[in-house]
């Protein structure tokens, strides 16, 4: 075994069930049973590494791929995912000596004047006709060797990709089209797009869940960590099996090995931040104040923190558990983060002065919430006083990292927004 950091990089782990069901599809597609392939799943947890197997899958084939990648939904032009896909020579029509119009222009008009975005708003049969034009040359396209057509971040894309795409899906079966369609979902959640092309017939999901200790151990060794059970279990209990955080807590393991002690991985604190800053400033101001609750957290605790009656903490407690920050707990009221690394993260962007307030709110939440019972609590009520004070102690602060995002912007004194409430 070579164990060298590209290997490491190479190294794909416990997806043998997930990559063979999609490799039997991908067949049955190039035998003309043309099918979606939804690939579902929390940031991180490998949809694209995915498409990247089936990618190389096709390439030792012989089958032409076309890859997209959505980014912004408000900033894409209409049908801008799909540019990348007809400007693809094997679609394009070069493939014939250039002797055909390319196929961008001819359905779309020019960038700045997309014909079809025009029609689109009119609704006319004009639409239709150039959705069925799409469909034939891809088709065609697909014709000699068959065709993989990528769609990544599909939850990016804008409203008419979105159409042309469920359009073409719903008459994909007798052609040797695979399309395979990565979407940034939590468990549960997913917008109307994703609910719209999951319910078609010729659509299967690939829900992907965290990797079993068994995977992990696997990372672990081609990193060049002993990997115990002890450890396994603790990357297991701190990543949920998501390869991403495995990957950098890994990587954060064995530069402790060399140099000492770190806290949390540079990488998941910049990834968390740029999260972080994607919801709302009451979500973000919730997320703070919970990552210093604990792991698992009392949503009435939290609102005793931030001063709020506990109902507002709901819209924004809903929109975290939709951006995969959080989960419900085993009780009413009760949440835990989805992943201890992720609450490490938030916790580690919050300046010194910001963690010794929060504790210090932490611990007088929880004397007056349970006054008169506190003796289950007195560890918890404990752990913040010793934290709060250690905050302000210079010789035990830790480095704290910021995170990138103006955490405390807008922010006031109480760690609530004053907007929009
Ligand atoms: N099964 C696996 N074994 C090893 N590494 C993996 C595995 N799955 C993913 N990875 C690695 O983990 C990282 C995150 O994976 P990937 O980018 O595919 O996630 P994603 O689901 O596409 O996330 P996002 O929604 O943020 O785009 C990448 O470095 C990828 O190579
Ligand atoms: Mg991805």
């Amino acid at each position: 075994m070579g164990g060298g950091a590209a290997d490491v990089a190479a190294l794909m782990v416990g997806r043998d069930r997930e990559l063979s069901r999609v490799t039997r599809l991908f067949d049955d597609a190039l035998a003309g049973q043309g099918r979606l392939v939804l690939c579902t799943g929390e940031s991180g947890i490998g949809k694209t590494r995915l498409g990247e197997e089936l990618t190389a899958a096709a390439a030792a084939r012989g089958v032409p791929v076309a890859w997209a990648r959505a980014a912004d939904r408000d900033s894409s032009p209409p049908y801008g995912l799909w540019r990348p896909v007809l400007d693809e020579p094997a679609i394009r029509g070069d493939a014939w000596g250039g002797s055909r119009p390319d196929l961008w222009s001819h359905v779309f008009g020019d960038a700045a004047r997309p014909v079809l975005a025009e029609s689109a708003d009119a609704g006319s049969a004009h639409r239709f006709a150039l959705f069925a034009e799409v469909r034939r040359r891809l088709a065609e396209a697909a014709g000699p060797a068959g065709l993989l057509l990528v769609f990544d971040d599909l939850q990016w894309a804008d409203e008419a990709s979105a159409a042309l795409l469920t359009d073409l899906v719903r008459q994909l079966h007798g052609t040797r089209m695979l399309v395979f369609a990565s979407y940034r979902a939590s468990p549960g959640a997913g917008d109307e797009t994703l609910l719209r092309l999951s319910a078609e017939a010729n659509a299967d999901r690939v829900d992907l869940h965290g990797l079993t200790a068994q995977a992990i151990e696997e990372l672990l060794r081609a990193a060049g960590l002993p990997a115990h059970a002890d450890q396994v279990d603790k990357v297991h209990a701190e990543t949920d099996g998501n390869p991403f955080l495995v990957r950098e807590l890994a990587r954060m393991l064995v530069e402790q090995r060399r140099h000492g002690p770190g806290s949390v991985p540079g990488r998941v604190v910049d990834a968390t931040a740029y999260r972080l800053a994607q919801v709302s400033e009451p979500a973000q101001a919730l997320l703070r104040t919970a990552a210093v609750a604990g792991n698992s957290f009392s949503a009435g605790v939290v609102a005793r923190m931030l001063g709020v009656p506990v109902l507002r903490l709901l819209g924004p407690l809903d929109e975290c558990r939709a951006a995969g920050f959080v989960v419900a707990g085993d009780h009413p009221g009760d949440y835990r983060f989805s992943h201890a690394l992720v609450r490490s993260a938030v916790a580690a962007g919050l300046s010194a002065e910001e963690q010794r307030r929060l504790h210090t709110a932490g611990a007088d939440a929880i004397e007056a919430l349970y006054e008169g019972r506190l003796r289950l609590h007195l560890a918890d009520v404990a752990r913040h006083r010793v934290e709060a004070s250690l905050a302000t102690c210079p010789v035990h602060r830790r480095p704290q990292p910021r995170l990138a995002a103006g955490p405390s912007g807008g922010v006031t004194g109480s760690g609530w927004p004053a907007p929009p409430w």
